[in-house]
């Protein structure tokens, strides 16, 4: 099969996306335009000297620049509109799932409503189901390099939100901020039937993937690069079938590898490892899914039999209901090899 069709094939399948912060979704060109309609200052002169400063070293250098970005929205209207661009987008790539992380500390911290935040991302969502026929879920993430605490306080907004959140999420600076320093937290929202991922494994040491799974309890990791250092936990996640959540060229320009040709995506398939193809920030790491899938193919030499299951991975690790997972792979069937 010449690279080509592999292309073509990543383009055509439908998909689902698990890993995606949308406040990593905000472009330049939207961000000067929702900054001009709040009247607010941006750092940059324009959306080139924006993007040209998109290159990290680390996740930190990432989040300060990620954080800073997010400043800008303030309305309903702002994250409705936020949102709205990214799924368009999925559709174009034929996402037909998606599961969405929001940070909403990142916002009620500088005086943006919970509700303001989450009423606009949920009436793009439900917009998205109509016009495109996408489903999806929300996840709430706590930003970790903040205390429990402040993790509790957001949490209680889950209880007049039911509806509109299904899963706790975990995110932000990982090195120094373990998974134990939020178990309370965790086992509170397992106790009240929530589904729980929590990024592990990035930068973090596979001790904190272990510690997300015995001590938060998740159902599956964000990222978990860092799992293939430690044989015993390559052995856990493949026999209780824990979903990896990988971004491939999230992980390039975060530095978490050297080159995409020495990504571990194809040793994890390999292992029998669950792994699935995500964005993370598609805005500032270079790509949104199919990118993600087409360079990774490429740079792999990936076959069209690991597109397959790497997509019915993500059906299946999906936190979608049983009969939307059947519809699912029933039409991952017929688009067949
Ligand atoms: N890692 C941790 N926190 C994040 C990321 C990430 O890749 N993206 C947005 N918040
Ligand atoms: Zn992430």
């Amino acid at each position: 099969m010449d690279n080509n069709s592999v292309k073509d094939y990543i383009n055509k399948i439908p998909k689902a996306e698990l890993h995606l912060h949308i406040e990593g979704t905000f472009e330049p060109e939207l961000m000067f335009k929702i900054a001009d309609r709040n009247k607010i200052k941006i750092d940059y002169s324009s959306v080139e000297e924006l993007r040209s400063a998109y290159n990290f070293n680390n996740l930190q250098e990432f989040l300060n620049i990620y954080y800073t970005g997010a400043k800008v929205l303030q309305t309903e209207q702002d994250f409705y509109d936020l949102t709205w661009a990214y799924l368009k987008k999925a559709n174009e790539d034929n996402v037909i799932h998606t599961e969405i992380m929001f940070d909403p500390q990142t916002h009620t911290e500088r005086g943006v409503a919970f509700d303001t935040v989450i009423n606009g991302i949920h009436a793009a969502l439900k917009d998205a189901e109509k016009d495109f026929g996408i489903s999806s879920k929300l996840i709430m993430s706590f930003l970790r390099h903040l205390p429990q605490d402040s993790a509790f306080e957001i949490y209680e907004n889950y209880f007049n939100h039911r509806d509109k959140i299904d899963v706790l999420g975990l995110d932000s600076s990982e090195t120094g901020n373990p998974p134990t320093k939020f178990r309370e937290v965790y086992n509170r929202a397992f106790g009240d039937g929530l589904k729980l991922t929590a990024h592990a494994g990035e930068e973090g040491p596979a001790e904190y993937v272990w510690e997300a799974l015995d001590l938060l309890n998740v159902h599956r990791i964000d990222h978990g690069n860092r799992s293939l250092s430690d044989n015993k936990l390559i052995d856990r996640i493949v026999e209780k079938q824990i979903a990896l959540t990988v971004c491939p060229l999230s992980n390039l320009k975060l530095r978490v590898i050297d080159d995409l040709k020495n990504h571990p995506l194809k040793i994890m398939l390999d292992r029998g490892i669950k792994a699935t193809v995500n964005s993370d920030d598609p805005a500032y790491f270079g790509g949104y899914i199919n990118e993600n899938f087409i360079q990774t193919a490429d740079a792999l030499q990936l076959t069209i039999n690991d597109i397959n299951k790497l997509v019915k991975n993500s059906f299946e690790a999906s936190f979608a209901d049983d009969n939307r997972k059947i519809v699912m792979l029933n039409k991952l069937d017929e688009f067949g090899f």
